[in-house]
């Protein structure tokens, strides 16, 4: 049987846009941005990410693209050896981040609902409310359940008429959602207080620390280190079509969408004096004590929360996919076996930290389920997987990435490409490591 490939380069686009932005965006780049002091950490960000980012993503484009097989068959057919071990690693990165990201987006759904039932009310305490949802075991698991449903639906149906139809309707919706909420937000009394904050750097606040948060995030929102978008690169049909033009303009897709959704928290949460470094609760905790004293709100809330459920939705696909392409191509299960098989044992994998949020006491070194199982994948998983895939890209086949991105681009591009990807990348994440590990 012939493998399934993309339509056309714009259905790879914005499906690869879809798998970057997510739950990273609009969620967590916000709060990181709140938390370590706003512009000069924006600043360090996008630094790491026009370098670094783009960098290794070309680097799994290629590898992708060339092999047309998954993570695992990828480094198998080139190399093989320990190699191998950075294919595995991002098969099972596949499985352990999705098993939380999908109780987060079954949160998100739930939020969508409650903006209409009681949620956005001056008289609701919104971080009890949070507190209460997330503590009810039957609840969390259940909208876990149908945020996973609909990711296995959309990867039951395949390449072409799953993902790519999905992201091609949504990837717009998500953007024509945004610029409706900047519009609110900035038009808000008092939203220049946010805007300030936001682009105004203050460079005394960069610490190690913070680059290191901005060097995770970076690798997160891009969807990098675990063969997704080798994956995601493995359907392109085209040889002609550029490579490192695919790479630039889903790096800027995704760099765009989580300066914009800046846009829409940081204005509307100065503007009702809340506050900005409230961590991973700024969104369900602060904005519907925000949105509550908005007229409209309950609007707005719905709005933003289903913003923020397709830009899960469209990550969590290219997770699932990750897992079940390797089935497909390696263990030569058919499609439906696949997505309904592996994405049922992911379902069962989340149990536990769907209910490690309050309804069960489930906490590992201090961590809770969902913490501990976040922690691994972005401390480990992806770091070190995307300082093998760079190297691997840099030293071991430097002949095939030359191929792969010969483009109309000037001469330098490949030569600071390949050293990137040699040396810069690889240093870069193995201080991230350490860092990770608190060793300086
Ligand atoms: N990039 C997504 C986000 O920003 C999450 C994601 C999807 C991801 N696929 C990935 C992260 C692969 C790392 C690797 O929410």
């Amino acid at each position: 049987m012939e493998r399934e490939s993309w339509g056309g380069k714009m259905g790879f686009w914005l499906a690869a846009a879809g798998s970057a932005i997510g739950l990273g965006n609009i969620w967590r780049f916000p709060y990181l941005t709140g938390a370590n002091g706003g512009a000069a950490f924006v600043f360090i960000y996008l630094l790491i990410v026009l370098t670094i980012g783009f960098s290794v993503m070309l680097a799994e484009f290629a590898i992708g693209r060339h092999t047309n097989l998954n993570a695992v068959g990828a480094f198998q057919k080139l190399k093989g050896g320990p190699w191998q071990i950075a294919g595995w690693m991002g098969v099972l990165a596949g499985f352990v981040i999705l098993s939380f990201y999908s109780v987060i987006g079954g949160w998100t759904i739930k939020y969508i609902l409650s903006s209409f039932t009681g949620m956005i009310s001056t008289s609701t305490n919104s971080t009890d409310y949070f507190l209460n949802f997330i503590a009810n075991g039957p609840q969390t698991v259940l909208y876990h359940a149908i945020f996973m449903a609909i990711t296995i639906f959309v990867v039951y149906r395949g390449v072409g008429k799953g993902i790519e139809d999905t992201c091609k309707i949504l990837m717009p919706a998500l953007f024509a959602i945004l610029v409706i909420l900047i519009i609110r937000a900035v038009t808000l009394p008092g939203a220049l207080a946010g805007i300030d904050f936001y682009l105004n750097p203050d460079f005394s606040k960069i610490t190690g620390k913070t680059i290191l948060a901005a060097l995770g995030q970076a690798f997160f929102s891009l969807s990098l280190g675990m063969g997704c978008m080798i994956t995601y690169g493995s359907y392109i049909k085209s040889k002609k079509d550029s490579l490192p033009k695919a790479a630039a303009i889903i790096t800027l897709l995704d760099t765009s969408a989580a300066f914009l959704a800046g846009f829409v928290i940081f204005p509307t949460v100065f503007a009702f004096g809340a506050e900005p470094g409230a961590g991973p609760g700024l969104t369900f905790i602060t904005l519907p004590k925000v949105f509550a004293l908005m007229p409209g709100g309950q609007v707005w809330s719905a709005l933003f929360f289903l913003l923020l459920c397709v830009a899960a939705l469209t990550s969590a696909i290219s997770l699932l996919e990750v897992v079940v392409a390797y089935a497909i191509d390696n263990l030569k299960w058919p499609r439906h076996k696949a997505a309904i098989g592996i994405g049922g044992v992911i379902f069962l994998l989340g149990v536990p930290s769907a209910l490690s949020q309050g309804a069960v006491s489930l906490n590992i070194l201090g961590m809770s389920f969902l913490d501990l199982l976040d922690f691994i994948s972005n401390n480990i998983l992806l770091t070190v997987g995307g300082l093998l895939i760079s190297l691997f890209v840099g030293w071991v086949i430097p002949d095939i990435a030359k191929k792969e991105t010969t483009s109309h681009g000037p001469f330098a591009f490949q030569t600071i490409w390949l050293w990137i990807c040699r040396v810069v990348a690889p240093v870069a994440i193995f201080i991230i490591i350490l860092g990770g590990f608190g060793l300086f």
